[in-house]
């Protein structure tokens, strides 16, 4: 695949692995234009798929996008369908595309809630694009941080009641493989679009060391420009994950 300058401007530097992106603000981009909020979300699919190419440009091994929370059911009916339908459309349009460009589709959250038919779908997209090496797309689905972590904390709590686990065996890194991407590079960046500075519940444990990305851009404006100048921040700041910043210094000079 040919890079385009913007995307050649950050590659050769150590890109981020894995970035999650919390796609915000499709139902102020379609009422600034005086349309009704779902076209925002329909406009929102074309930010996905060209965020789909930037990220398989640069070499990132994993993509998780925030399309649903567990708290988005609280909207009105008819914005929840409409979601619920556009899944289903995408789903079907978009996998075989996805099959072709060796990228691994993985649904995250709790699916559960949703139709059998949609269920039936997410099986079906996950099992075709199962065995591909590329990127891994994960899209978060009914997902919300605190659910992950209760989830996990369930699971364990069955293994000791069923006498297979000790509660002192429980470590961080034992707990961190019963969450969702655990088996995943951590997340290096995580991107925010339309304007509010704060997580909502998306990914709280796996976020734990990743650098924060606010743009005021609505998300279905988002495209390579925007994609780049979030990596080239990324790659400004200096990540110590607790060390100092004249160790970290010191070991980048040392690995020249
Ligand atoms: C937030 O904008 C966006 C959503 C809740 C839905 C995101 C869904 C898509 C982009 C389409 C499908 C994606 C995939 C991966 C299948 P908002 O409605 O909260 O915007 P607002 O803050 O302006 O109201």
């Amino acid at each position: 695949m040919t890079q385009s300058p913007a995307t050649e401007a950050v590659v050769g530097k150590v890109s981020p692995r894995h970035i999650a992106i919390i796609m915000d603000g499709n139902g102020r981009w379609a009422q600034s234009r005086g349309k009704a909020r779902i076209m925002g979300h329909k406009q929102g699919v074309e930010a996905v798929r060209e965020t789909v190419r930037c990220a398989t440009r640069l070499g990132v091994e994993s993509l998780t996008l925030f399309a649903f929370s567990s708290e988005n059911w609280r909207r009105p009916e008819e914005e929840v369908n409409f979601l619920m339908e556009l899944f289903l459309l995408v789903l079907g349009r978009e996998v075989k595309k996805l099959h072709k460009n060796n990228i691994k589709l993985n649904i995250i959250g709790d699916c559960s809630a949703f139709s059998e038919r949609l269920k039936k779908k997410i099986g079906e997209a996950q099992a075709l694009t199962a065995g591909n090496t590329g990127l891994v797309l994960n899209v978060a689905a009914n997902y919300g941080g605190c659910w992950d972590i209760t989830h996990a904390a369930q699971q364990l709590a069955e293994q000791v009641a069923r006498g297979e686990l000790q509660s002192s065996d429980i470590t961080e890194s034992l707990f961190a493989q019963q969450l969702s991407l655990s088996e995943q590079p951590p997340v290096d960046l995580m991107i925010r679009t339309g304007g509010d500075h704060r997580i909502s519940n998306f990914l709280l444990w796996q976020l734990a060391y990743a650098e924060l990305y606010f743009t005021d851009t609505l998300w279905p404006d988002f495209g390579e420009q925007a994609f780049s100048e979030a990596v080239a921040v990324f790659l400004s700041r200096e990540r110590r994950f607790g060390y100092t910043g004249a160790q970290v210094r010191a070991w980048m000079n040392d690995s020249k």
